[in-house]
């Protein structure tokens, strides 16, 4: 029997450039840059900039990267007609299809080359807020809102799904959030579009695949989730009870564990203190006492590496800016664009085919009866 990593647990499967992860004391670098330093003092449009081009841009580089980010924000016509026929589809598989679609529209849609990647990675990065707001509009049955080219990457797309700005201090608070989920390593989703890519297939179907990686509650769908669970706590007084009970019956508690981290996730600190702020300043305050309150109950699971992960926060964050809950995992994946496609990038730059091995454990040389034979 070979030796077998089941769901490739600390398996290493290339060099990276992109992040530093060490999951022991929670530190998490990208391109060299501590995430600390990128929450507090960088801007979405910079992060990705540092991403897709390895190193942080001078003022001019800046003002030509969000120049060219802007104007990619619109979505040709005819990808409308797409998005209005998965109107009632999970805002996932509507961004998943349409994400899809645009590659009957990009002139360099078949090229993998990793110039041509980077270019079309720029694209998608701009695309994509404009689909996600387009399909909730189109779903409440209004209009789409044109993207504004006066307003940042965050900005934007809060003015495109509500159709009015949101404060200065809330379009921060969203952008902070993209960047803390711009980029991972080797997670479920940019592993699918590495494997993807590794077959050479273009960007579009890399990105497309990811999507659908990270949908899954193990993954993206977790901020989600902890929002569900908050809503059915329903009050401070109940969280203690809910979170003992749950744990009496072995369920996982969301927005908790990491496959890396065995510290507190770096990035849930900054949407912790973001959230905690949100919720007094809008009145809401039962929001955060009841996180708090999990946290506390989840205090003894630490022993065990069982900490805070990036999405406890994320959902009440999104939920106080008035995001609805479906929407939780597209935002997550509109921020995670850059990191993906610099993940496609080094696997096109170095590729191998990715194609693990699986033990074989079922019967072997059985005889083949003709079917009026079979019971
Ligand atoms: C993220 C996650 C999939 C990582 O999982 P993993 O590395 O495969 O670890 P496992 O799921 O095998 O968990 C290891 C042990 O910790 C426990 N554990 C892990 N996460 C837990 C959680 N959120 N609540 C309670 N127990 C948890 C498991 O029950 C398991 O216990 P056991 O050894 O007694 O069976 C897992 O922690 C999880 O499902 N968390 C909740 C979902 C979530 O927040 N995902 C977002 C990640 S950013």
């Amino acid at each position: 029997m070979p030796e077998i990593q089941p769901g490739l647990k600390g398996v290493y499967l290339a060099t990276t450039e992109s992040s530093f992860i060490d999951g022991e004391v929670g530190k998490l670098l990208y391109r060299g840059y501590n995430i600390h330093d990128l929450a507090e003092r960088s801007t979405f449009e910079e992060t990705a900039y540092l991403l897709l081009y390895g190193k942080l841009p001078t003022a001019r580089e800046l003002a030509s990267f969000t120049a060219e980010l802007t104007a990619h924000r619109t979505l040709p016509s005819a990808l409308f007609e797409v998005i209005r026929a998965v109107a009632q589809a999970h805002p996932m598989d509507a961004l998943r299809t349409a994400l899809s679609a645009l590659a009957a529209f990009d002139p360099e849609a078949k090229d993998t080359s990793p110039e041509a990647a980077l270019r079309k990675g720029v694209r998608l990065t701009a695309q994509a807020p404009t689909i996600i707001a387009a399909h909730h509009r189109i779903r409440e049955e209004r209009e789409p809102i044109a993207p504004r080219s006066d307003l940042g990457h965050a900005a934007n797309f809060l003015y495109m799904l509500f159709g009015e700005e949101h404060s200065p201090e809330d379009a921060r608070t969203l952008d902070v959030d993209l960047i803390l989920h711009a980029e991972h390593g080797a997670n479920a989703s940019a592993f699918t579009a590495r494997v993807i890519a590794s077959t050479q297939a273009d960007l579009h179907a890399a990105i497309t695949g990811a999507i659908g990686a990270l949908k899954g509650p193990a993954h993206g769908g977790a901020a989600e989730a902890v929002m569900q669970m908050v809503e059915e706590i329903g009050s401070p007084e109940r969280a203690t009870d809910y979170i003992r009970e749950r744990l009496a019956r072995h369920e996982k508690i969301m927005g908790f564990g990491h496959r890396v981290y065995r510290a507190e996730d770096p990035r849930a600190r900054h949407l912790r203190d973001r959230s905690r702020r949100m919720a007094q300043e809008r009145g809401q305050p039962h929001w955060f006492q009841m996180l708090q309150i999990i946290e506390d109950q989840m205090k003894p699971y630490q022993e065990r590496g069982i900490y805070v992960n990036v999405d406890f926060y994320a959902g009440s964050i999104y939920y106080l800016l008035g995001i609805p809950e479906d929407l939780f995992i597209s935002v997550f994946a509109m921020g995670r664009v850059p990191g993906w496609v610099l993940q496609c990038i080094e696997q096109y730059r170095e590729n191998v085919l990715i194609r693990p091995l699986l033990e074989y454990t079922g019967p072997l040389d059985l005889p083949y009866l003709p079917i009026e034979q079979r019971q």
